[in-house]
């Protein structure tokens, strides 16, 4: 049995009777739930969830904010992420011990947490210590699982968001002369160029041929880039950049920094969600905008400002697949089940982990 089988098998799926309700009836259980339960209740929604999810959340916001969010809850007693499995992994970590966190569908997982485990960090590690000996400080997205984030709480380091990369890079700095950022290679890539760390002094470490990819003087490497991306992010090309420049000559590109580096070169703008979502809402009516980030959210930008002309840079792009896992059904299903006292798809980080991974984050919440 491979790990998706594994899952599957030991994960309760959804009951059959969600899904033959309507969405009607669904968003009548949802809203009955919601009312009954009050503030006990709590409902983050990152940005990429798709409108009728997201229509129920208490907060919207990218990852730092819902980090946020999470760590100041006081009142309520369940969690209910409406994202995907690495978030609700930090909410767990941020909250008390007696609040409890569900993730509707156990399938939303991340692809690009998934290229950095534990033991290819220990071993990367080890091989870049003896090396490079005790100067470098490890950074992880929070797109990492709960156990990378405690290696890198463990080590000294911290995590960051999209929002507070160049700041959290700033912190690293002040601490070693080196940086390990895991897992997406474009996000460091794009945060230390912007800070003015030239590519030169840029290496990859790839963690299946276990070998540090540079061709010149390793004294003169800055920043370690672990060899992950983001599946959706990358399917932004240069290309499709030359295509809407030649069809709209006066549009502007905006990219999320998960895109790879050549697209953000050639864009006018990058940034994160946040970053995404405030610029449109300042531009003036009558601008034009080619999106390089997540279906759902570009869509959603585009309904919500119908005077200014907005596409998404790639036009045959799809939503996040495994952020799409969260739909209505999952969602009454997560919380029909908390209300009944009998729920499922708890996500709980065991102790050990959650201490470390929490020096992590606490080091991004303070410092960024
Ligand atoms: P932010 O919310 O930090 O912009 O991250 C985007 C993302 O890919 C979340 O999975
Ligand atoms: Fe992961 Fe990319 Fe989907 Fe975000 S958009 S959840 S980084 S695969």
């Amino acid at each position: 049995m491979n790990i998706f089988q594994t899952m599957e098998a030991s994960t309760p799926t959804l009951p059959k009777k969600y899904k033959q309700m309507n969405a009607d009836e669904l968003t009548y259980r949802i809203r009955n739930i919601k009312e009954a339960m009050g503030g006990k209740l709590f409902l983050p929604g990152h940005h990429y969830q798709k409108d009728e999810v997201i229509s129920f959340a208490d907060v919207r916001g990218d990852s730092l904010k819902l980090a946020q969010m999470s760590a100041s809850q006081q009142e309520a007693e369940a969690i209910v992420f409406c994202g995907v499995h690495f978030m609700a992994e930090t909410a767990d970590i941020l909250t008390r011990e007696d609040q409890e966190v569900y993730l509707p569908d156990m399938r939303a997982g991340c692809s690009m947490a998934d290229m950095a485990d534990f033991a290819q960090t220990e071993k990367a590690w080890e091989k870049l210590m003896s090396k490079f000996n005790d100067t470098i400080v490890p950074l992880t997205y929070v797109n990492s699982t709960a156990a990378i984030k405690a290696f890198v709480g463990k080590h000294g380091g911290a995590t960051v968001t999209s929002s507070n990369a160049e700041k959290m890079m700033k912190w690293a700095f002040n601490h070693k002369e080196r940086i390990l950022f895991l897992p997406d290679q474009h996000l460091g890539r794009n945060t230390a160029y912007k800070l003015g760390i030239p590519l030169k002094e840029m290496a990859v470490w790839d963690p299946i041929k276990e070998e540090l990819v540079y061709e010149g003087d390793v004294n003169d490497i800055k920043v370690i880039l672990w060899k992950g991306h983001c599946s959706v992010h990358e399917n932004f090309t240069v290309a499709n950049i030359h295509q809407v420049r030649k069809k709209h000559p006066s549009m502007k590109v905006i990219v999320h920094p998960e895109c790879r580096r050549e697209v953000v070169k050639l864009s006018d703008e990058a940034g994160s969600t946040n970053y995404i979502i405030d610029t449109i809402a300042q531009s003036s009516p009558g601008s034009s905008w080619a999106i390089g980030t997540e279906m759902n959210l570009v869509n959603r930008i585009i309904r919500q400002h119908p005077d200014q002309h907005i596409i998404s840079l790639n036009p045959n792009m799809c939503p996040c697949l495994t952020m799409n896992r969260i739909d209505l059904p999952h969602l009454t299903w997560s919380l029909e089940s908390i209300a009944e006292g009998k729920p499922v798809n708890r996500i709980q980080v065991d102790k050990g982990t959650a201490h470390d991974a929490n020096k992590a984050l606490k080091r991004m919440l303070y410092n960024a």
